[in-house]
């Protein structure tokens, strides 16, 4: 029976076969993409590429990709959903394009050499056409060629096979490939448009061929591109005959590890069953977020928000296992364990994850007890509603200012003999939530990797402030971090004192010299070894591939950088640093626009 790391190495060695380079995954914290917080797809990192820039290891690729999705956080605890998972993919940015892909993926899933599937427990789906594009009767008729009979086809709309990672972006029609769940043999005519439930996608190819702008205009890029994805976990989840992801070898150990510190053993009662999944998924979330090379910590604002409630809920079903002390390590030293192969970065980073958790659970646990405090506080009024009834504003006011989980207060109202309000409760949440939401709908605004000609001023204006700062301030200098929105660039780099006024002034002055002196922007592609040698800047942290991308900004300066940027440094107007301040121990943030 294949295993999860077993199938990782297959695709990866399988496209690596086709000359496709194998390039490595990123990390889960996307480097200047102010509009969304995690990597939430294998694709997401290759936006810039599939809009036209081109890769520094070539046009075929293959990687495998941490994603963490925390979309639907409350749907966690039955057998499929997850908020980390991993995806295979690869890519053709401008080179092969539907004959190969398909051929290549049937081969991968059937041939003896590989996964061996059975073909009869194969099927398809394509695109059926609409206004945007015309049905996809080319990759029907591809699939028709290597031997899918046409009954295993389904042409389903847009909603199915038309595929985007955020309201604007690269797009295309794409086809599915799944796998038969159900009993014995798939019946004749049995497709995931006749039997939608007894097939389960594996595969994801999409035909990236569009660009869309806005809402109303599609345009066409300027390569045909492939973009596949395989969610790892969940294709593990079928090739092993299992029903749920949990069952695998990918989660069992988590799962052991939290039996040992809980005393329950799973598969004992349903209820406590979800609680062992929630546990198990979101520890192994915080797990690889806190152990990214760019890892966050738990806090009170976007993704160490994500992360703080993730461990919380963690704790909570961990008490409604019984357990009351810190537990959380044990479970996440097992994950360090069995991830540590193709993520290094958790062992390397195994110290802070361990001690990150155990902090966070302590404060959590110290908030539960202040909540519980509070509530014996209100406990007199309460008692004194001959209803018995806790007013929902009241629950709903010990969640919001103590974090205090409405379930703990239900339980304590009804260790009283009293029930909360839960109706009023859910009103106020959701009026809290809307409130965030529209927050969070701002975040994705720009839609994903945002290339507008005012970001790619910020990019190359990032690099003159980087070499600026250095030659001012001394080579310790180095970049901590960089945030760009159309409005403004964030910068954090290593430097232990607040800046003076002169060395602002010099810092500004530097910079708007060498746009005044409008300097070519040029890029190279070189091996990694020589961008070293030349001096370019690297960025902390990161991991790259053998070839990188150079960008050289006159004699002024060298990065490595992914792009993109302005031809000239006259195109850039005017620079000035609006604010300098503290960002952590060590490391000092600006902001600063372009005018
Ligand atoms: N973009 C597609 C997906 O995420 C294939 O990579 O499913």
């Amino acid at each position: 029976m294949i295993t999860s790391h077993e199938l990782r190495s297959k695709y990866i060695e399988f496209f690596k076969s086709k000359d496709h380079a194998e390039i490595s995954g990123k990390s889960l914290i996307p480097e200047n993409d102010p509009t969304v917080l995690f990597t939430t797809a294998g694709m997401h990192p290759l936006v810039p590429y599939l809009l036209g820039e081109p890769h520094p290891a070539g046009k075929r690729l293959t990687d495998y990709q941490k994603c963490v999705r925390t979309g639907d956080i409350d749907e966690v605890g039955d057998a499929a959903h997850l908020t980390c998972f991993e995806m295979l993919g690869n890519w053709s940015l401008g080179d092969y394009f539907k004959k190969e892909s398909i051929a290549w993926s049937y081969e991968f899933l059937t041939s003896p050499r590989w996964l061996a599937l059975d073909p009869r427990l194969i099927s398809v789906t394509v695109f059926a056409g609409d206004e945007n594009a015309p049905r996809d009767e080319e990759s029907a008729a591809i699939w028709k060629s290597i031997g899918m009979p046409e009954d295993r086809i389904a042409y389903l709309p847009a909603s199915d096979n038309w595929w985007a990672a955020g309201p604007t972006g690269p797009c295309g029609p794409d086809t599915e490939i799944f796998y038969w769940v159900g009993e014995g043999l798939p019946p004749p005519g049995s497709n995931k448009g006749t039997d939608p439930k007894r097939w389960m996608e594996i595969w994801n190819n999409v035909f990236m061929e569009y660009n869309r702008i806005d809402e109303k205009t599609l345009v066409k890029l300027p390569a045909q591109n492939v973009d596949t994805g395989m969610g790892l976990e969940r294709t593990t989840t079928v090739l092993q005959g299992k029903t749920s992801v949990y069952e695998t070898e990918i989660f069992r150990p988590i799962i052991a590890a939290i039996e040992a510190v809980s005393g329950y053993a799973y598969g004992s009662d349903a209820e406590r069953d979800r609680s062992v999944r929630i546990i198990a998924d979101h520890v192994r979330s915080a797990t690889f977020i806190l152990g990214d090379p760019k890892g966050v910590l738990p806090s009170n604002v976007g993704a160490g928000y994500v992360l703080r409630r993730l461990i919380r809920r963690a704790v909570r079903h961990g008490r409604k296992l019984g357990v009351a002390e810190p537990f959380l390590t044990k479970p996440a030293a097992v994950v360090i364990e069995n991830f540590k192969g193709p993520y290094p970065e958790l062992e390397d980073n195994r110290a802070k994850i361990l001690e990150a958790l155990e902090a966070e659970e302590r404060k959590f646990l110290e908030t539960l007890e202040k909540g519980e405090h509070e509530f014996e506080k209100m406990l007199p009024n309460l008692l004194k509603n001959p209803d018995r009834v806790m007013s929902g504003r009241l629950a709903f006011k010990l969640y919001d200012t103590y974090g205090f989980p409405i379930e703990l207060t239900e339980e304590l109202a009804s260790e009283q003999g009293m029930r909360v309000n839960r109706e009023e409760y859910e009103a106020a949440f959701k009026k809290h939530q809307e409130l965030s939401r529209a927050g969070a709908d701002q975040l994705f605004k720009g839609g994903l990797a945002d290339h507008s000609e005012v970001s790619t001023k910020y990019h190359t204006a990032t690099h003159l402030l980087h070499e600026a700062l250095k030659r001012v301030l001394g080579p310790h200098v180095a970049q901590k971090g960089s945030n760009i929105t159309t409005e403004r660039l964030r910068f954090d780099f290593a430097h232990g004192a607040p800046m003076t006024k002169e060395e602002l002034a010099q810092v500004e002055a530097l910079v708007n010299e060498q746009i005044a002196r409008d300097l070519p922007v040029t890029m190279t592609i070189m091996k990694l070894e020589e961008a070293k040698a030349v001096g370019a800047r690297a960025l902390f942290g990161e991991k790259y591939e053998e070839n990188v991308k150079v960008y050289t900004i006159g004699d002024f300066s060298k990065e490595v950088c992914g792009g993109p940027h302005v031809e000239r440094t006259g195109l850039l107007g005017t620079f000035r640093i609006q604010k300098e301040q503290s960002s952590s121990a060590g490391v000092r943030r600006i902001y600063a626009v372009l005018e």
